[in-house]
This record gives C-alpha cells, sequence and structure tokens, in this order.
C-alpha cells in the first residue's frame, strides 16, 4: 500500500518511522516532510492545507491511504476532500475537528453530554469580559476559541493578567481566533493526555502520556509546544482512565455522532485530574507533539494497522497489543526558543547514535548542509528511548543527549520528574 504522511515535524517522523515498520508500507511520501524524515522516506513539496491540491498529488502518486499529522489541514477541510475523492484518510473532517478548532465549540459539546470540564462563558466583546473576571476573581484561565498555535490560553494568576489577556485577544493578538473569547475556573490539579483512536463509533485507547510545556527545568519560564513527554503517566490508573472513558470520552463520541458530525481519527484528550477525578482541559484532533514520538515508539508497526482500521470504521475488531514499557522524549531546542532563536548552527554526533527499537532521533527542525546536520528551526530534535522502567528510558534518552555535540541547543534535564 501507498501511504502519504502530512505534516513536517518531529510528529510526522515518528508516524513515519513506525509505518515503515509495518509490512503493509510499500512506499512512503511525507509532505512536506523535512532533512531527517528524507532518510527513510520520500518527501514532496505539497501546501498541505489545500485540499484539492493534496487530492490531486494523492491521485498522481496512486496513493491508497493519507495520514494528516498537524491540525491545520484537518480544520481546513483536506479529510473532507479526501473522502470525497474515495480515499481511505486517517484524520477528522473539518465539522469533527472543531473539538479543536473551537473552545467554545467544544464547551457546548460537554455541556450537550455531561462531560465534567471548568465552568466557562464565551464572550464577544470585552466590556462584559471584564465584567465577568471582576465578578469571578482570580485565578482564573482566558482562551482564545480559535486556533492560535498553543499559545492563545493564559492561565491568569492576578486579574490584572486576565484583563490584560482579554484586551490582547479582542485587540486582534491572535487574529480571528480572538474574536470570540472563552473565561474558564482555574482548574487545580495534574494534568495527563489520554488518545484514543475512534471510527466514529468504537473507541479504542492507545496510550497515556504526560509533557513538560514549560522551556526551563522545574516548570518555569514560557510555554512551549512540548519539551519534552513520557508514556504512560503514572496518574493515568485504571480506575481514572475508566472514568475518562465512561464520562467524557464516549458522550463525546456519541454527542458528535448524533450531531451528524461523528469524530473519526485520533483524540487528543488532555485531562486535569484532582482526587482520581478526571476533568476535560481540552481535545485536539490530531496526536501531540513530542507525545506521539512516545506513543510510537512504543506502538510500533501495528500503529498502521490501527490508523487504517480507525479510518475504515473497523476499529471494533481491533485491539492494541502492549508491551509493559516506558518510553521517555527529550526535545533539544534552539537557544531562545520559544522566542527568536538563530538557524544553521552545526549539531555533531547524531550519525553515531543508535537507531533500534530502543533507541531514536526523531528530527522536527534540521537541515543537511554541505554533509553536516544544521538546526532549522526552534524545536529541532527529539529524543527518544524506550526501557523496561521509566528510569531505564530515561538513562537512554539522556545518554543520547549527551552525545549530541550541539553548543547553541537547550533541553530540559528533568524529562520524566513527576514520574519518578
Ligand atoms: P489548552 O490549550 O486549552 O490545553 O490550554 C493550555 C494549558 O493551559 C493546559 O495544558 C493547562 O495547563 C492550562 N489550562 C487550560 N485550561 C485550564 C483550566 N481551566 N484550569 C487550569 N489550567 C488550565
Ligand atoms: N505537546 C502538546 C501538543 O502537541 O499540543
Amino acid at each position: 500500500m501507498n501511504i502519504l504522511i502530512l505534516g513536517s515535524g518531529g510528529r510526522e517522523h515518528a508516524l513515519a518511522w513506525a509505518v515503515l515498520q509495518n509490512p503493509k508500507c510499500d512506499r512512503l511520501i511525507v509532505a512536506p516532510g523535512n532533512a531527517g524524515i528524507a532518510m527513510i522516506a520520500d518527501c514532496a513539496d505539497l501546501t498541505i492545507t489545500d485540499g484539492e491540491a493534496v487530492v490531486g498529488f494523492a491521485v498522481e502518486a496512486a496513493i491508497d491511504f493519507v495520514i494528516i499529522g498537524p491540525e491545520a489541514p484537518l480544520a481546513a477541510g483536506v479529510a473532507d476532500a479526501l473522502v470525497a475523492a474515495g480515499i481511505a484518510v486517517f484524520g477528522p473532517s473539518a465539522a469533527a475537528a472543531r473539538l479543536e478548532a473551537s473552545k467554545a465549540f467544544t464547551k457546548d459539546v460537554c455541556d450537550a453530554c455531561g462531560a465534567p470540564t471548568a465552568a466557562w462563558a464565551r464572550f464577544t466583546d470585552a466590556q462584559a469580559a471584564h465584567a465577568h473576571v471582576a465578578a469571578r476573581g482570580a485565578p482564573i484561565v482566558v482562551k482564545a476559541d480559535g486556533l492560535a498555535a498553543g499559545k492563545g490560553v493564559v492561565v491568569a494568576e492576578t486579574l490584572q493578567q486576565a484583563q490584560d489577556a482579554i484586551d490582547d485577544m479582542f485587540g486582534g493578538a491572535f487574529g480571528a481566533a480572538g474574536a470570540e473569547v472563552v473565561i474558564e475556573e482555574f482548574m487545580g490539579g495534574e494534568e495527563a493526555s489520554f488518545f484514543v483512536l475512534t471510527d466514529g463509533e468504537t473507541v479504542l485507547p492507545i496510550g497515556t502520556a504526560q509533557d513538560h510545556k514549560r522551556i526551563g527545568d522545574g516548570d518555569t519560564g514560557p510555554n512551549t509546544g512540548g519539551m519534552g513527554a513520557y508514556s504512560p503517566a503514572p496518574v493515568m490508573t485504571d480506575a481514572v482512565t475508566q472514568a475518562a472513558l465512561d464520562r467524557i470520552v464516549r458522550p463525546t463520541v456519541a454527542e458528535m455522532a448524533r450531531r451528524g458530525t461523528p469524530y473519526r481519527g485520533v483524540l487528543y484528550v488532555g485531562l486535569m485530574i484532582e482526587n482520581g477525578q478526571p476533568r476535560l482541559v481540552e481535545y485536539n484532533a490530531r496526536f501531540g507533539d513530542p507525545e506521539c514520538q512516545v506513543l510510537m515508539m512504543r506502538l510500533g508497526g501495528q500503529a498502521l494497522d490501527l490508523m487504517l482500521a480507525c479510518a475504515e470504521g473497523r476499529l471494533a475488531d481491533m485491539a492494541v497489543t502492549w508491551a509493559d514499557d516506558h518510553a521517555l522524549c527529550v526535545v533539544m531546542a534552539a537557544k531562545g526558543y520559544p522566542g527568536d532563536y538563530a538557524r544553521g548552527s552545526v549539531i555533531a554526533g547524531l550519525d553515531g547514535l543508535p537507531e533500534d527499537a530502543q533507541h531514536m532521533v526523531f528530527h522536527a527542525g534540521t537541515a543537511r548542509a554541505g554533509g553536516e546536520w544544521c538546526a532549522n528551526g526552534g524545536r529541532v530534535l527529539t529524543v527518544t528511548a524506550r526501557g523496561e522502567t521509566l528510569q531505564q528510558a530515561r538513562d537512554r534518552a539522556y545518554g543520547m543527549v549527551e552525545a549530541v555535540d550541539w553548543p547553541e541547543g537547550v533541553y530540559r534535564r528533568d524529562i520524566g520528574w513527576r514520574g519518578l
């Protein structure tokens, strides 16, 4: 089978790596891909948010199955275009991807199906929003309704921060994404990410993870796209997992089907767990990055069978084969990220690193220049390892990180601390 993966990050490198383990894969193309992905698959230049262009390319290249990595093509309806053209696709329709693309939409769905989440209100003008936070007090959470590349959420510890966030959002800091603002009760507890596949009816859990969003050790400094992750998440006990499935995930999937917009694909369920009770923080309509890297390391080649069954409505016949293992990844970023950073610094030591079922370096932002690896992005590498224990996975991952010779790179030294 010929497979096309859309995207260009560490997530897509990990998806490509897993798909290639599966003998069903005859040919793999990743668009646009990156320099690391180009070492294992063909890369193609393609505007991946343009449904017509993606369909045209897929027909031309005799693609049987398309896996959509990031949220932008989902929100742009690329899955809908592929379905209309009769091409199997892993990734929800634009209508179903609203679970990520609109925070107010998700809150409406939660209310309709009784899923526990933070109390909330939506606003289209600043004055009413200000009055609301003044009445509620801090801490309080202010969110731009739409997609804002993970930057549209402010957890305000003071009223002033909340007011500034409201003014920024209505002032256009996030463009159209901030035309509507959602204000939420602050939830305390421990966060975890829960990943399920669903074909619109059957729900199949495929793993849990915890990530580290802040740039600095000890969870300090600005938020990033994610500086490291590990799987499984110890806080996701069987009881918490069952509660999340029964009260949040299955009711949501049923509500989406009832609305005539069934959700098909991976649902990334962001949870806050307090006193053993999970509440929904957010949904994403895709795999997390870097959470995908640890999940793929644990799932290996069966990931393709699972994604295909999901796309074809056959999940009821599927089961996940679990090894009793752990995976952990450390993101290496360019100095300055998530702010301004330089490109082009040389990364040495990568070619001597092991690449096997226990060790992989997934590339997010590298380039080849004069036979050397160079940094070409903010998050540059995801160094990923598996082990029988979290400690072993961590030791292996940091062993590789230390072998990378890249003075202009930064990484957190405490990935996994909460789990250990
Ligand atoms: P989101 O994009 O909605 O996941 O928000 C980003 C991050 O903000 C989450 O991962 C949480 O750490 C935090 N957050 C969002 N909503 C809340 C909330 N209601 N209470 C506490 N923290 C929150
Ligand atoms: N690592 C968080 C995300 O992908 O949204």
